[in-house]
C-alpha cells in the first residue's frame, strides 16, 4: 500500500518535473550566456536568485511562433537590453510550445501555437501576480512581445488588469494578426492591456496585424509605400530591428501623429513636426492614435526629422 502510494507520487512527480514542454522564464545576469532558467511551475522561487535588482525596472521579452532562445529576434533584443543595462532582463521562453511541428507552418500555428499561446498568457499572468506578492514590482514592469508573443503579453496584461493591477507598459512588435484580428479586445493586445501600449507595425500586409492595437501605433514606411520594400519575413523582423536602433541611436526613430496615412501625406512639414513621439520610449502623456514616418533601408534606420 505504502509502496504503491510512493510509486504513484513518484510518477506524478516525474510528470510534473519532467514537463519539458512547459514555458520557462530565462533570467539573464550580466550577459546573454549567463542566465538561470526557471520552469513556470517553479517561478515562485525566483526571489531566491540574485537576478532581481529591485531598484531597476524589469523587461521581459516574449518571442513569437517558431521563436527560440537563440533565434535572431531573441538574441538581438536580449543583448540590446543587457547592453543598455537599465533593467532586469528576462525571456519568456515557450519555444517547445511555439514550434512548427513537421514543418507544417499554417496548421501548427492555428491548431497548436495559438492555443498554447493563450494558455501561456494565462499562466504568465498568474506567475506575475504570484511574484508580485513575493516582491516583484509590477509597477516597474515592461513586457515586450514579437508577433504571437505580442498577443501573449497583451492577454497577460488584460488578465493582470482584471485582478486590479494595470501594468505600466507593453510594447507590441508586429502583433500577430491571423486569428487575433477578429477577436474582441480582451482576447488580444488592446490599448487597455497596460497604461501605455506602443505598437510598431512593420508588416501589416502579411504576418502582422493591420489593426490599431495600442495607445499609439507606429507605422514606419506605411504598408511599404515608403522607400523600403523587402520580400518575405524581412519586414516582420524589421520591427524589432527598429526597437534595437531606438536604443542604439537614441532620438532618431520619430513618428508623427495623424488620423490616417492619407492625412499625414498631405501634411506640411510644420504639421508633421507638431506632434512627435520616439519609438521605444515610455510616455506618461500622449496623443493616442497613429504615428507615421519613413526610415532608411538599412541600419541605422532612423532619419530623425528627415523621416517625417
Ligand atoms: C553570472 O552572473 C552571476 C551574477 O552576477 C555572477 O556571480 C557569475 O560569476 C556569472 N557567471 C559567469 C560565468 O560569468
Ligand atoms: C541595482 O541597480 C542600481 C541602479 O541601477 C545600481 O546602482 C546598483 O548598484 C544595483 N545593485 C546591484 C547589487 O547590482
Ligand atoms: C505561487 O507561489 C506559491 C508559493 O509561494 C507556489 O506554491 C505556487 O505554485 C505558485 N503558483 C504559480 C501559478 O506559480
Ligand atoms: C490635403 O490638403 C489640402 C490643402 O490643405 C486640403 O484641401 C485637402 O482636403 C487635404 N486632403 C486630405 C486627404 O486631407
Amino acid at each position: 500500500m505504502f509502496t504503491s502510494v510512493c510509486i504513484v507520487l513518484l510518477l506524478i512527480g516525474s510528470v510534473i518535473c519532467g514537463d519539458e514542454n512547459q514555458a520557462k522564464l530565462r533570467l539573464y545576469y550580466d550577459s546573454f550566456d549567463n542566465f538561470t532558467e526557471v520552469p513556470f511551475d517553479e517561478a515562485h522561487n525566483l526571489f531566491s536568485l540574485s537576478w532581481y535588482n529591485e531598484s531597476k525596472p524589469t523587461t521581459i521579452f516574449c518571442h513569437g511562433f517558431t521563436g527560440h532562445p537563440y533565434g535572431p529576434a531573441v538574441t538581438a533584443i536580449i543583448k540590446a537590453y543587457l547592453e543598455q543595462g537599465q533593467s532586469n532582463v528576462a525571456l519568456l521562453n515557450w519555444d517547445r510550445l511555439a514550434a512548427a511541428v513537421n514543418g507544417q507552418i499554417p496548421a501548427t500555428y492555428l491548431n497548436r501555437a495559438v492555443p498554447n499561446a493563450i494558455k501561456v498568457s494565462a499562466d504568465f499572468a498568474n506567475i506575475l501576480l504570484n511574484l508580485s506578492s513575493a516582491g516583484l514590482d509590477l509597477n516597474k514592469m515592461h513586457l515586450v512581445g514579437h508577433s504571437l508573443g505580442a498577443q501573449i503579453v497583451g492577454i497577460t496584461g488584460n488578465k493582470v488588469a482584471r485582478k486590479g493591477v494595470q501594468l505600466p507598459w507593453i510594447t507590441g512588435l508586429d502583433p500577430a494578426g491571423v486569428v487575433f484580428d477578429t477577436k474582441p479586445p480582451h482576447e488580444r493586445l488592446n490599448p487597455k492591456s497596460a497604461v501605455y501600449v506602443d505598437v510598431i507595425h512593420s508588416d501589416p500586409n502579411r504576418y502582422g496585424s493591420r489593426r490599431e492595437l495600442g495607445t499609439v501605433d507606429f507605422w514606419p514606411n506605411y504598408r511599404n509605400i515608403g522607400p523600403v520594400v523587402q520580400p518575405d519575413l524581412c519586414n516582420h523582423h524589421r520591427c524589432w530591428q527598429y526597437l534595437i536602433d531606438s536604443m542604439k541611436y537614441s532620438g532618431t526613430l520619430l513618428g508623427s501623429h495623424a488620423r490616417n496615412f492619407r492625412t499625414w501625406k498631405n501634411f506640411t512639414k510644420p504639421q508633421r513636426l507638431a506632434n512627435v513621439l520616439e519609438i521605444g520610449k515610455y510616455y506618461e502623456q500622449v496623443t493616442p492614435g497613429n504615428y507615421y514616418f519613413y526610415t532608411a533601408a538599412s541600419s541605422p534606420y532612423g532619419l530623425a526629422e528627415n523621416g517625417l
